[in-house]
């Protein structure tokens, strides 16, 4: 498989399929530490009744310890940074793709789905090649040829894209303001979602944005936008709600929030799943009582995905596989050991959320 890494070179899909304890064995082993306590859980994407995913970044599978406990545990792969314009697209407008590939590669090597992420977002908007062009008549042009060149070049391979990340302000108050809304105005949204559609016929595209669980506002700010898109006749094909949560997210926001997503009958993605293990809580500062609420918070998020029509259940996408690959704890935001926001522990141990994940899912099938 072009691209792939030595290292997962080595590693046969058999190899891959023992169980998470094995990997986690493995994983430790090769880091001269004793075997994990035993993980009673059986791989999460064999419990669950549709696919697991996580993000996954270059760094990351060069680390057999993580190449093993992903292809263990997860069918379903979003790129964390590599398919974004501020990686592919150069300044002389010329694209580098190496990265993705790899990503790509390791995903078909895996077995696990690609879901590309993201084509048009808000953040993304400083790109040399396009703030080059801004205001001038070929912009939509390149616009479309952006999205064309990226989609094209995973189409049939991809099986879903966010087309179009954070389009609503962060207070629900509206849509933002970005280079792509100034130059075609708030239809960038519904021309992205055309030039996707254009550039591969197969792909759920879908629209993605976060805090939809604590912001109701926002929500329905998003909803809004969605029945706007189908109306208008865009080639909307599901929703994604990165589910970012912590701390004080509050038993059942992510329940009603799913619920409320998933009446426009898309299939829903949870699509960034983490959830810190920060808080100044008093009440919370025992690290035990921090796993117990963040499994809880885990399995209510799982249980709402299980519990919408089968056709409705695009995929559960954590944000990283073991706490270390987390963002929230790579600088600048923060730094190793300062939080513990995802399933499985540094060593690859499964943690309460996995667990609480796996009996959320059991008998859904
Ligand atoms: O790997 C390069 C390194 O070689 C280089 O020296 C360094 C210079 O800045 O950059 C490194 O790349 C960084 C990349 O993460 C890989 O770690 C980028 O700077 C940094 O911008 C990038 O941050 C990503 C961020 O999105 C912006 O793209 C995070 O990993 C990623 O977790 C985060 O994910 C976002 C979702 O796409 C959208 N939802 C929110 C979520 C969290 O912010």
């Amino acid at each position: 498989m072009v691209g792939m890494d030595r290292p997962f070179r080595s590693l046969t899909r058999r190899a891959c399929l023992g169980s998470g304890l094995a990997l986690a064995a493995c994983d430790r082993a090769a880091r001269g530490q004793p075997p994990a306590r035993p993980a009673a859980l059986p791989p999460l994407k064999a419990v669950a009744p549709f696919p697991v995913g996580s993000s996954v970044a270059t760094d990351q599978i060069a680390d057999p310890g993580f190449a093993a406990l992903f292809a263990a545990n997860f069918s379903q792969l979003t790129p964390e940074w590599e398919m974004k314009m501020e990686r592919v697209l150069k300044p002389d407008g010329g694209f580098d793709f190496a990265a993705a590939d790899r990503i790509a590669g390791f995903a078909a090597a895996t077995g696990a789905r690609l879901h590309g992420h993201t084509l048009i977002w808000y953040a993304q908007d400083e790109a040399p090649a396009f703030r080059r062009i801004d205001g001038s008549p070929g912009f939509e042009n390149a616009y479309r040829n952006y999205i064309l060149a990226v989609a094209g070049r995973y189409r049939g391979r991809a099986v879903g894209w966010d087309v179009v990340n954070e389009a609503v302000a962060e207070d629900g108050e509206g849509y933002r303001d970005c280079l792509w809304s100034r130059n075609l105005g708030p239809d960038y949204v519904a021309k992205a979602f055309g030039y996707a559609r254009e550039a591969d016929p197969g792909a759920v595209l879908f629209l993605n944005d976060y805090n939809l669980e604590n912001l109701p506002k926002k929500r329905a700010t998003f909803l809004r936008l969605a029945e706007r898109l189908l109306a208008q006749g865009a080639p909307l094909g599901g929703l994604g709600s990165q589910t970012h949560l912590s701390m004080d997210t509050p038993p059942g926001a992510v329940r009603a929030a799913v619920a409320d997503l998933a009446r426009l009958g898309l299939p829903i993605h949870i699509s960034e799943l983490d959830v810190s293990t920060r808080s100044d809580r008093p009440s919370l500062m025992s690290p035990a009582d921090r796993l117990e609420r963040q499994a809880r918070l885990v399995g209510e998020a799982a249980e709402a995905l299980a519990a919408l029509p089968a056709g409705q259940r695009y995929a559960f996408t954590a944000w990283g596989v073991r706490d270390k690959d987390s963002w929230l704890i790579r600088p600048p935001r923060g730094n190793p050991g300062e939080d513990h926001p995802l399933l499985f522990d540094d060593a690859g141990r499964p943690k309460p959320a996995a667990a609480a994940f796996a009996a959320a899912v059991r008998n859904r099938r």
